[in-house]
């Protein structure tokens, strides 16, 4: 299937069956979400699968109306940001080039913690595009989640140097999802009132 079709026809998954993901499946995602790309190859991320029914159970308890997705699917990963300059720094280091590291600290260092987390946080959100497409290619249903307690989802892991920015649960579709294009077909913004092309 080519791209286009991928995106024609993946949607969020409101109701999972009880089918796991393989683990040859589950081992080329992390994979996949590992080679991320992300600026100055910064890579101020870590990400945790859950597939352990009491563990699931216990972030399910405190995910909102997504109580029940988490519930039913198999699989749950949360995707974390670095929330602590020292560590982040450290990683850096290592993961960047010169050109990089001198970047971080010149331009985007200095603007402040409010615009360099969220800096931080946006390289987050390329990794959740390139989960969602990586899972549509292998035929994996996914449900985006930022309906979740991020609170309590950074209690339950107690990574001091991350912060929960959301989760996504992956299985495979119940065939009775309501959500399913057949039932719900897609629905988006006119191309012309998103896409421009633009000449000087
Ligand atoms: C960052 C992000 C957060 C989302 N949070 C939730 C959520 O908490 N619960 C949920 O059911 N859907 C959630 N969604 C799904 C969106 O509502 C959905 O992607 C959008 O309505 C488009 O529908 P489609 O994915 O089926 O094409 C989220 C999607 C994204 C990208």
């Amino acid at each position: 299937m080519d791209f286009l079709q991928l995106a024609q026809n993946r949607y969020t998954t409101k109701l999972y069956s009880s089918k796991r993901v393989s683990d040859e499946d589950i081992a080329k995602l992390k994979e996949i979400l590992r080679l991320t790309p992300s600026s100055i190859n910064s890579q101020p991320w870590q990400f945790v699968f859950i597939s352990d029914e009491p563990t699931k159970e216990a972030f399910a308890k405190v995910s909102f109306i997504n109580e029940e997705r988490i519930r039913q699917a198999i699989h749950l990963v949360v995707f974390m940001a670095n929330s602590a300059l020292p560590s982040f720094e450290e990683k850096l280091a290592k993961a960047s080039t010169e050109a990089g590291v001198g970047f971080y600290h010149k331009v985007q260092k200095p603007k402040g913690d409010v615009s360099l987390y969220a800096w931080m946080n946006n390289q987050v959100y390329i990794s959740l595009g390139f989960f969602l497409s990586a899972c549509a290619s292998m035929g994996i249903d996914s449900t985006p989640m930022e309906g979740i307690i991020n609170t309590e989802y950074d209690k339950l892991l107690n990574e001091p140097q991350y912060t929960t920015l959301f989760a996504v649960a992956i299985g495979y579709r119940d065939p009775e999802d309501s959500n399913q294009l057949h039932l719900h077909p897609k629905s988006r913004l006119p191309l012309e009132d998103v896409v421009k092309d633009f000449k000087l």
